[in-house]
């Protein structure tokens, strides 16, 4: 629509009717099946509100969404067709691996492939704005929402977010693929302790070093949308930070989009201490730019009053509204209110072999080859193995938060392992949860997630079956990993151990001496430490996708030479969490404890470093590194550095691996951390190859952020680091002058 047409039409709508366009309700509101996760209250909002609505959450398939499109549009009074918005976080229906698993690939470029998949699916069936990319930084493995994340750290979250947002939107002004919505704004991520919903408060420099970058990037790429979070930062809820969503995303990122509340959030202002009622709640919210109210009551009972009663400017209503209704017009919607979603295009696109195909591949980048001892990998085709554990032959492989996908269609282990003709038999040895407290504690959740807990009878006689089947091989392959209930939104942990009786089945495996092959399932880091000396290959798989058997087979085969690398630190303990490679000094840093004994920054019971650090993973076969260097030591602030490095791939098979430039800068006005990963670049080696890679470093790669969120840099002395992952690095020293 012509924009004169769509002021034309702005101008002609009442006040309700603006309103209207600012909420949003899922399904259960329009005779649909309701798959949103969150609290189930009455809303009370009058039929009237309902009927004026200006978005739909998470109802999608071409078929439904066209029913309540036709149904909606007939009782709106200028006809404005609804926006369809969902969850479609790491797939619409062919499940990429979780996030997680795609920050491990260090490969923006294929997951940028990925998204614009997701993207043809989710439009194909109707949907128009997909809830991704979540981009917060997460340190801490407690934290079930890890799950969702690209990781620890602010470049590579920076780097995945303008990758997903330029895939979702890649032919959006075509009108095709989905219009993205980065969250959760901001820094949701830190939530303290790794509680769900927690409290974020830290200081402004640390904010924009390390949780803000990503957000800006999607911002920067395009993203056509913006969803807070629901915790506080510093003190105030997301919803209600005019700080957050005026000042900085507004004015300073130039953000033009429009901005959604997270899950009841306006009305969790309440809650949080910062409104006294749902008139107070609407009132801080929308003067602090929060443009569409998710799945709450607020401006559908209070906002039209607030307006009339003059308590609430009506432009902020009216700006609102405008970005919604510019947003349904870059949609096409005015014109074609379906946007081409069709039955029989929604049957070509969705689950393609195409999209299988690239799921997969993005599921042998994302597995992490932790330990190969001895080589044990790969797989011998001429061996007899076993396969063991209660993931052999699991389906349901794709997360908690893939909420649209279908078990059934994945391939499991047992279904890759037979694709690529290995000798073995199975065995399930145990349940992956045996909790039934946890399982009871999670109210409606559990009923859409049922969890199959067998009698101690059985649970005894799968444990004897496995022992047995063990027993006739010499090399065990045991699928362990946590519950998809057991991540993501709400799945915050204490306990990142592998479960009690999964343990005990590895541990009776182990008292045999047979050789294991550990393949770990779940959504976030777990403590090995108790693992890790009793198997001899440890495979970390994530929830690797729709794909997930086929791509775990190609790496325990060797037909694809592992390289994924951790995008998050694997603790030694969870006492140690958050542990994250990017942290400060300290007046006291635990070099040498032999030497400093007791009063260094360390635990007493055990070591400060994690099991894995942050870039770890291994190959089939080593990479040397040689020859760090710079043409010379001293730069002037306009001059550029060249730094390169020699590496070879001394394996004897074809091979990725991601190179990563690091930064630390000794002395600076406000303190910084250790190491800072400030460049990436993931390449091939052919066997035996010898490649010179080089990185160019400028002062803003340098820069760091002030209190004031404003980016600094101060010359002197700087250290560069290069190498395979955060911990065996080469230095070179260099000075900005
Ligand atoms: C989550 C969001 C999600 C929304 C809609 C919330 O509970 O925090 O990430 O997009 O629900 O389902």
């Amino acid at each position: 629509m012509e924009e004169e047409k769509l002021h034309e039409l702005f101008n002609d709508m009442s006040l309700k009717e603006k309103v209207g366009q600012l909420i949003q309700l899922s399904g259960d509101f329009f005779d649909a099946q309701n798959i949103s996760f969150g609290p189930h209250d009455d809303l009370g909002i009058s039929q009237e509100m309902i009927d004026l609505t200006g978005s739909v959450l998470n109802v999608t398939g071409a078929k439904d969404t066209k029913h309540i499109q036709d149904i909606a549009m007939k009782k709106q009074p200028h006809h404005i067709p609804l926006m369809f918005m969902a969850d479609i976080i790491y797939g619409y229906k062919t499940i990429l691996p979780s996030p997680l698993g795609l920050g491990s690939t260090w490969n923006p470029e294929l997951v940028k492939k990925g998204f614009e998949n997701a993207g043809k699916e989710a439009y194909a069936s109707g949907n128009h704005v997909a809830f991704a990319p979540m981009v917060d930084v997460a340190k801490d493995a407690r934290w079930g929402r890890v799950l969702e994340s690209p990781g620890e750290d602010s470049l590579v979250n920076s780097r995945m977010a303008k990758a997903m947002v330029e895939g979702f939107q890649k032919d959006f002004d075509k009108k095709k693929g989905q219009a993205a919505c980065v969250k959760h704004y901001a820094a949701y991520g830190a939530v303290e302790s790794g509680k769900e919903y927690n409290t974020v408060d830290m200081s402004i420099s640390n904010l924009f070093q390390n949780y803000m970058m990503p957000y800006k990037a999607a911002v920067d790429a395009g993203a056509k949308m913006v969803m807070s979070s629901l915790n506080s930062l510093n003190g105030i809820p997301t919803s209600a930070d005019k700080w957050l969503i005026k000042d900085i995303l507004r004015d300073k990122w130039k953000f033009k989009g429009v901005t959604i509340s997270d899950y009841a959030s306006i009305q969790e202002i309440i809650d949080h201490g910062y409104a006294r009622n749902n008139s107070d709640a609407a009132k801080k919210a929308i003067e602090a730019g929060e443009e569409i109210d998710m799945k709450s009551p607020v401006y559908a009972t209070e906002l039209v009053k607030l307006v009339e009663d003059g308590i609430v400017d009506s432009k902020l209503v009216d700006d609102a509204c405008w970005h919604v209704l510019k947003l349904k017009n870059e949609l096409g919607l005015f014109e074609d209110p379906y946007r081409g979603a069709a039955i029989q295009k929604e049957l070509k696109e969705v689950m393609s072999p195409e999209k299988r195909e690239l799921s997969r591949k993005l599921a042998e980048e994302a597995i992490v080859l932790l330990k190969n001892k001895n080589s044990v990998l790969p797989l011998n085709k001429k061996e007899k193995y076993a396969l063991i554990g209660p993931f052999a032959k699991e389906k349901s492989l794709i997360g908690m938060w893939a909420v649209l996908g279908e078990e059934d269609k994945v391939v499991s282990l047992d279904e890759g392992l037979k694709n690529k003709n290995i000798n073995f038999e199975v065995a399930k040895g145990t349940d992956i949860l045996r909790d039934k407290k946890l399982v009871d504690s999670m109210g409606f959740f559990s009923k859409f997630n049922p969890v199959h807990i067998s009698s101690e009878s059985e649970e005894k006689e799968n444990l004897e079956k496995a022992i047995t089947l063990a027993k006739k091989v010499n090399t065990v392959i045991l699928a362990l990993g946590e519950h998809k209930i057991e991540s993501g939104e709400g799945g915050s942990k204490t306990n990142l151990h592998l479960a009690r009786n999964q343990l005990n089945l590895l541990n009776e495996i182990h008292k045999l001496g047979k050789k294991i092959i550990l393949v770990i399932f779940g959504g976030r880091p777990f403590v090995l430490t108790d693992v890790e000396d009793k198997v001899d290959a440890i495979v970390e798989a994530w929830y690797p996708g729709t794909e997930g058997g086929n791509a775990l087979a190609n790496i325990l085969c060797g037909d694809v030479n592992p390289s994924g690398k951790l995008s998050m630190t694997f603790p030694y303990s969870e006492a140690q969490e958050p542990i994250y490679y990017s942290h400060l000094s300290t007046g006291r840093p635990s070099k040498n404890p032999q030497k400093d004994g007791r009063f260094v920054s360390r635990y007493i019971d055990a070591p400060g470093e994690p099991l894995y650090p942050f870039g770890f993973g291994l190959h089939y076969g080593e990479f040397e590194y040689k020859n760090i260097r710079t043409e010379k030591q001293e730069y002037s602030i306009d001059e550029k550095i060249s730094i390169k490095v020699d590496i070879t791939n001394k394996g004897d098979m074809e091979s990725f691996e991601t190179v990563q430039l690091y930064m630390n800068d000794p002395v600076a006005s406000i303190v910084q951390p250790v190491k800072r990963l400030i460049d990436f670049k993931k390449v091939h080696f052919k066997i035996h190859e010898t490649k010179t890679i080089e990185f160019i470093v400028n002062s803003k790669s340098l820069e760091y952020f002030d209190n004031f969120g404003q980016e600094i840099f101060e010359p002197g002395v700087f250290n560069l680091y290069i190498g395979p992952n955060s911990r065996d690095l080469m230095k070179q020293e260099i000075i900005y002058k």
